[in-house]
């Protein structure tokens, strides 16, 4: 497995990989459509891929900026010190720590863009959940607003100590 930052070259095939991850799934509520209200929730530079042969096989972004405010709101933080990870992996490619690799990528990279706190949200239910909470990040929120949205979601935090 090959890792590394994606690029705008690799818009289309991160594309692919978000929308086949997304219609894979069984259960739908698990992971977001990659373009919400028309505008794709990740930048492409701030992105890890993993790769098989030149296949995008995983990637995971780290999100910043005041598209996190609400998040960085509900944990009682300014946004300029959160950023918010997210990953997914083929399903052909799972069960591989490929997902424990890039995520564990995506904080590190939080913490070196200066940030002191790193979150996600996931479905009660999701996988991802093990590996969050291998990296030391702890349920921040059970807050009735993430609770009620169309998908269901916990908050979770991590504390950088820098
Ligand atoms: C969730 C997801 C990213 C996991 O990817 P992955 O590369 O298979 O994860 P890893 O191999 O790093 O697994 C980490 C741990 O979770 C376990 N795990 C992963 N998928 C599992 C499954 N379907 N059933 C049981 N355990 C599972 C692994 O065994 C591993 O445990 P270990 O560290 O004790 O060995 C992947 O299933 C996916 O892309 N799902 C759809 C998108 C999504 O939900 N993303 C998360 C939103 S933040």
């Amino acid at each position: 497995m090959d890792y590394r930052f994606l690029t705008e070259h690799d818009k289309k095939s991160a594309f692919q990989l978000h929308n086949f991850v997304h219609k894979t799934l069984k259960n739908p509520e698990l992971f977001l459509p990659l373009i919400e209200n028309n505008k794709w929730y990740f930048d492409i530079k701030d992105t890890y891929g993993a790769f098989v042969e030149n296949d995008l096989v995983g990637m995971a972004a780290m999100m910043h900026g005041e598209d996190i405010m609400t998040y960085a709101e509900m944990l009682g933080l300014s946004w300029e010190e959160l950023g918010e990870v997210f990953v997914c992996v083929h399903p052909n490619n799972r069960k591989n720590h490929v997902a424990t690799d890039l995520l564990t990528m995506a904080v590190e990279y939080t913490q070196s863009n200066k940030k002191k706190y790193a979150c996600a949200t996931t479905h009660p239910e999701n996988h991802s959940i093990k590996i969050l909470e291998k990296l030391g990040f702890y349920r921040a929120s059970d807050s009735e607003f993430l609770a009620r949205q169309k998908y269901p979601r916990i908050l979770w935090q991590k504390d950088f100590e820098n």
